[in-house]
């Protein structure tokens, strides 16, 4: 992309969430739990144009890297997802995020029956049936969670 042609001008040091499926960059705010008022700096651009996507939301977070664990919520809601580690203006790090076939201790079934919600302790296991649209099925009672579901949790 063309300098003139940015949304968002670039960003210093921290995150750039890039590749979003169009209209979900909220979503990747909410599972990250960033709601604004920590005080930092985030840049959103929705529905902007891509090459590869043909719309793409981008999120950038400024001074800020983000956890393992962080990564692995954001496949659940954004697997096309992109993740940018920004040093000194330049791109440092590029990786895709991974939802891998079988995910546990991220998500809480829905089933407040479920003996992952007993007091035992049974790690929450699902199965990803789809990633796009996500569709999860508990392991334990074979409850279907679906993205609205996953971001209810966050
Ligand atoms: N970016 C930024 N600030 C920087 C460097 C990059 O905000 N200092 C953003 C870019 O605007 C882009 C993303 O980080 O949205 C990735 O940057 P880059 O790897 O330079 O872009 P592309 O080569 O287009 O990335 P890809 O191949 O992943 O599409
Ligand atoms: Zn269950």
């Amino acid at each position: 992309m063309r300098r003139e042609e940015l949304y968002v001008k670039k960003i210093r040091n921290g995150t750039v969430i890039d590749h979003i499926a169009p209209g979900h960059a909220l979503d990747v705010l909410r599972i990250l739990d960033i709601d604004g008022k920590e005080g930092i700096v985030v840049s959103i651009a929705m529905n902007v144009s891509s090459k590869k996507l043909g719309r793409k939301d981008i999120v950038k977070i400024e001074g800020r890297e983000l956890a393992p664990k962080e990564l692995d919520r954001i496949a659940l809601i954004a697997p096309s997802a992109t993740i940018n580690i920004v040093q000194d203006y330049s791109v440092a790090k590029k990786e895709r995020v991974n939802l891998p076939g079988v995910i546990s201790g991220i998500v809480r079934c829905a089933n407040p029956a479920c003996v992952s919600n007993a007091k035992e302790p049974v790690e929450p296991t699902f199965k990803v049936e789809s990633s796009e649209p996500l569709r999860l099925r508990c392991h334990f009672c074979g409850r279907i969670m679906e993205k609205d579901d996953v971001l209810k949790q966050f």
